[in-house]
């Protein structure tokens, strides 16, 4: 059986990972680290509530003392770990808690990770030993490449060029990692994927806010002149490339994720409007779309080329983005009152029913 660390795993990305995970393997275990910022939300974990599998666990990942907790009382095989800051604009309001989280807690991660798989002797030597099978993965994103032209793909080879804060921090982060991986032979790997779609996205993000103010009529605010392009993956896809990474990649790699599938927003905004004026609601159209001030230093485009993920680990996006944005758009009209709840801030009630007592 294999002991899984997974941090945010209470975010969007991060419960995806979770339900995937446990719906995939019975032979599993899964710690499941957040510290419930207002971007957690243990509703997206109703499916599994109960599980034996599933032990979630209420910590920061910056905390040395909890996580080396953790680490003592369990036989941890993987740390996976999603658990940021990672809303662009929010980053750009206050940095300090990007580089707080992002950074620090990552660093005490590795440290934690390195002191509990290290095979006891092995620091005198020259070669740091570890606990064979374990693997430390950092779940990072396209940003910290910065803005392509109108032409070319990030590849991992293209050199880090982090623009806002979060990149910036995200990109410290991959640092520390490939330096634990250079300097302590941890083995670790970072994933660097493009932008997500998909269920218990929190709707701070484009897609879930464009649905929810289209459905309450309210203006869609497009930053600048909406021609930025992001290049999107089903929230799925990214799940099922991080695993392949755990159990094939080669220790020190980086992978980029993306499935070649670059919108501009302003096409992702039109799309979303014509859906919801289509099958939900005919007074609904363009005309709620707004342009306001663009966002600071705002990257242009991203575009992930995935060549290296899909030769050496056999990883293709199984999900088209037609099907993909219908079921995103699907599920949130489905799942009303967990947007109510995220939107109200009602969501944080339910900790506190469920665990209130401990
Ligand atoms: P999210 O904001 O939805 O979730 C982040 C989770 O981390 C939340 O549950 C939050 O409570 C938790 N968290 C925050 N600070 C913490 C701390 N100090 N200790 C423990 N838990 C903490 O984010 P997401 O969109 O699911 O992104 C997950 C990861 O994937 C991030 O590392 C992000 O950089 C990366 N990423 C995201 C995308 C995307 O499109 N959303 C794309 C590529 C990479
Ligand atoms: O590329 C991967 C990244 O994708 C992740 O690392 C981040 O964690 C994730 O938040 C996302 O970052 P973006 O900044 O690309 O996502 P966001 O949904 O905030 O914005 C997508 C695009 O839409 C971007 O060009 C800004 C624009 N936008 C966004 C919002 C919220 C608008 O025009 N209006 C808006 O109201």
């Amino acid at each position: 059986m294999r002991t899984y660390l997974v941090t945010g795993g209470a975010g969007f990305i991060g419960s995806n990972y979770v339900l995937q995970l446990l719906q995939k393997d019975a032979e599993v275990l899964v710690l499941n680290v957040d510290k419930l910022t207002y971007a957690g939300n243990l509703e997206n974990l109703r499916a599994i509530e109960g599980d034996k599998r599933h032990v979630f666990v209420q910590a920061d990942i910056c905390d040395p003392v909890r996580i080396a907790e953790l680490f003592a009382s369990y036989d941890i095989d993987y740390v996976v770990n999603f658990a940021a800051e990672s809303h662009v604009d929010r980053s750009i309001s206050d940095p300090q808690i990007f580089t707080q989280t992002n950074v620090l807690g990552t660093v005490n991660l590795l440290q934690c990770a390195r002191e509990a798989w290290q095979v006891v002797g092995s620091a005198a030597s020259a070669d740091d030993r570890y606990r064979p099978g374990v693997r430390y993965l950092q779940v990072s994103t396209d940003e910290v490449y910065g803005s392509l032209g109108p032409e070319g793909f990030f590849t991992e080879q293209t050199p880090l060029d982090p623009h806002s804060p979060y990149a910036a921090s995200k990109a410290a982060a991959d640092l520390f990692v490939k330096a634990f991986g250079d300097t302590y032979r941890l083995p670790v790997n970072i994933t660097r994927c493009s932008n997500n779609y998909g269920p218990f996205q929190f709707p701070e993000k484009l897609i879930p806010l464009m649905l929810n103010n289209a459905l309450h009529h309210q203006a869609l605010p497009v930053y600048g002149d909406g021609m930025q392009v992001r290049d999107w993956l089903y929230v799925e896809d990214h799940c099922k490339a991080i695993d392949l990474v755990l159990e094939g990649g080669v220790p020190g790699e980086v992978y980029n994720i993306g499935g070649h599938n670059e919108r501009t927003n302003i096409q992702i905004v039109k799309g979303i409007l014509s859906y919801v004026g289509e099958k939900v609601d005919r007074s609904v159209d363009e005309r709620l779309i707004e342009h306001v001030t663009d966002r600071k230093g705002h990257d242009r485009r991203y575009g992930i080329d995935p060549t290296k993920i899909g030769e050496a680990l056999g990883w293709r996006p199984q999900t088209a983005f037609e099907d993909g944005i219908v079921r995103t758009i699907q599920w949130y009209l489905d799942n009303q009152d967990w947007v109510a709840g995220v939107t109200s801030g009602a969501y944080r009630d339910y900790y506190k029913r469920m665990y209130g007592a401990r």
